[in-house]
């Protein structure tokens, strides 16, 4: 009763409408893969590291030529690496002298939640870029919890939860995706000595990869397809785009179509989807005879229990892949192609190895990764169910939870603080679902058994059309309100969105 009529779902599918660059594409495999600076602590004491970050403007070369102004953390795309050592504090210091207000998340992060990045914790604009004539923050300033400030905010990061590769991003109330879409994006990697001592590729052969998807203007400029640019005060994104915005030149790092020269010897690839809406299948080509090249070591949340061989991952915007491939397995002077098996044309492929020369390799991947996860069906007090779907939000398409667009005023579940719960999730489509604060493990799938991609501590799930995922968390570590969402960034602004308040 009450819920919307899914008038989305009647129109032609437009899944997979992409954005057309207005740009001759760059040639794939000529740029090196770029590695984001590791940002340098401006302090530290005995329990903790503090940073500062800078939110600004600045320009980027990614179509050679042509110079894309982007927002970036410290003005890059991506923004500098933190890397952190679990247990131990870091305290981010965000100034923001971007034209629009910003919210930081750190994805993953086991954070309280006053510096979780709630949707509407704004830090204001400063600096001579800053558009103060505009409203805000649309409908968010009508949230009476909101914490905001103006200029500054520290963030506090305990960090305490297992080794990990987070990633920290813009999270304004609607505004999200066109935020990220320029730049609003970084690493941030949780190290502990349980990981560092199993002897998994380290160093150079330990590659941070962030994934995205573009479309560029004739000028150079990010293509976003916002019916206000950087100011409106609604979901911004024409009515075409509603099932999300898809670039078609992919970036590594920034980087379009990168190459990289490795030994022959195993590598850690550390991969994110921070792509705002487009899925990928991964898989390296050509194969090595025997196959099962892709050997997964941990999930969004950390290390499996056991390594897991795969042929392809697919990956939804969010999720984190930690894979050892072991270049060994090919000839010295071959060159291979991470490709994209859900893409056609310039989006088939990622980026390219070249296997350059011989080395010497003294890595490993032990049988035996990480204590398994204890948490049982039997250990849930409470069984919730959410449905994600099109609907109408007004007269608009838009993207609801429970037939409800998001609200920083309602509710939608209260956990008690350290309860176990099962969380059911149903989709029309696809949608990646994401839980702050927790961590959670995939039960089911379809019914059936979490499927072969599903192991491992996880934040976030693609749930596939049609399909049901029930997952499983300890809700612990802070009281407070957080949210849930699809990652699908264009979802989440147009409503996908809901709180659970942790009590
Ligand atoms: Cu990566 Cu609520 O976000
Ligand atoms: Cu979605």
């Amino acid at each position: 009763a009450g819920v919307a009529v899914p008038r989305l779902l009647d129109r032609p599918a437009r899944t997979g409408e992409q954005l057309v660059s207005q740009v001759p594409l760059p040639e794939p495999f000529r740029v090196p893969l770029p590695i984001p600076r590791t940002l340098d602590p401006i302090g530290s004491g005995p329990y903790e590291d503090r940073y500062e970050i800078v939110q600004r403007l600045g320009t980027s070369e990614i179509v050679p030529g042509l110079r894309t102004p982007i927002w970036g953390y410290d003005g890059t795309f991506p923004g500098p690496t933190i890397e952190s050592t679990s247990g131990r504090t870091a305290i981010v210091r965000h100034r923001n002298e971007l034209p629009v207000p910003t919210v930081v998340h750190l994805h993953g992060g086991r954070t309280p939640p006053d510096s979780d990045g709630y949707a509407t914790d704004l830090v204001l604009p400063v600096g001579p870029n800053a558009n103060t004539a505009a409203p805000h923050a649309g409908h968010g300033m009508h949230d009476p919890a909101a914490v905001i400030t103006t200029g500054v905010r520290d963030y506090t990061y305990p960090l305490r939860q297992r080794a990990a590769m987070l990633w920290y991003h813009d999270h304004r109330m609607d505004f999200t995706g066109p935020a990220v879409y320029r730049g609003l994006a970084g690493f941030h990697i949780v190290r502990d000595a349980t990981e560092d001592a199993l002897g998994l590729p380290r160093g150079e052969r330990e590659l941070p990869l962030m994934i995205t998807d573009r479309a560029f203007n004739e000028d150079g400029t990010f293509r976003y397809p916002s019916l206000d640019r950087t100011l409106g005060s609604g979901p911004g994104v024409e009515d075409d785009y509603v099932e999300g915005v898809l670039g078609d030149v992919i970036l590594v790092n920034g980087a379009p179509w990168p190459l990289h020269e490795v030994s022959a010897t195993r590598h850690r690839l550390r991969i994110l989807n921070a792509s705002n809406a487009r899925r990928y299948d991964l898989a390296l080509d050509p194969p090595p005879p025997g196959g099962g090249v892709l050997v997964q070591v941990g999930a969004d949340q950390g290390l499996l229990e056991t390594p897991v061989a795969h042929d392809d991952v697919p990956i939804a915007p969010a999720e984190r892949y930690d894979l050892v491939v072991d270049f060994g397995r090919y000839p010295v002077g071959s060159e291979v192609t991470l490709v994209n098996r859900l893409g056609s044309g310039s989006t088939a492929r990622i980026m390219r190895f070249r296997v350059a020369r011989p080395g010497a390799d003294d890595s490993v991947v032990p049988e035996r990764l990480a204590e398994p996860d204890p948490l049982e069906r039997g250990d849930a007090a409470v069984t919730r169910e959410f449905s994600l779907r099109g609907g109408l939000i007004g007269d608009r398409h838009g993207w609801l939870i429970n037939g409800e667009a998001f609200s920083p005023a309602r509710i939608d579940a209260r956990p008690r603080l350290g309860d176990v719960e099962v969380w059911r999730f149903v989709a029309d489509l696809h949608h990646p679902v994401h839980l702050h604060l927790v961590n959670f493990r995939v039960l089911s799938r379809g019914g059936g058994p979490p499927g072969p991609h599903d192991a491992g501590p996880k934040d976030t799930v693609d749930l596939r059309p049609g399909e049901s995922v029930e997952l499983i968390a300890r809700f612990d570590g802070y009281r407070g309100r957080y949210m849930f969402h699809c990652h699908n960034a264009e979802h989440e602004d147009m409503g996908m969105m809901a709180n659970f308040e942790v009590g």
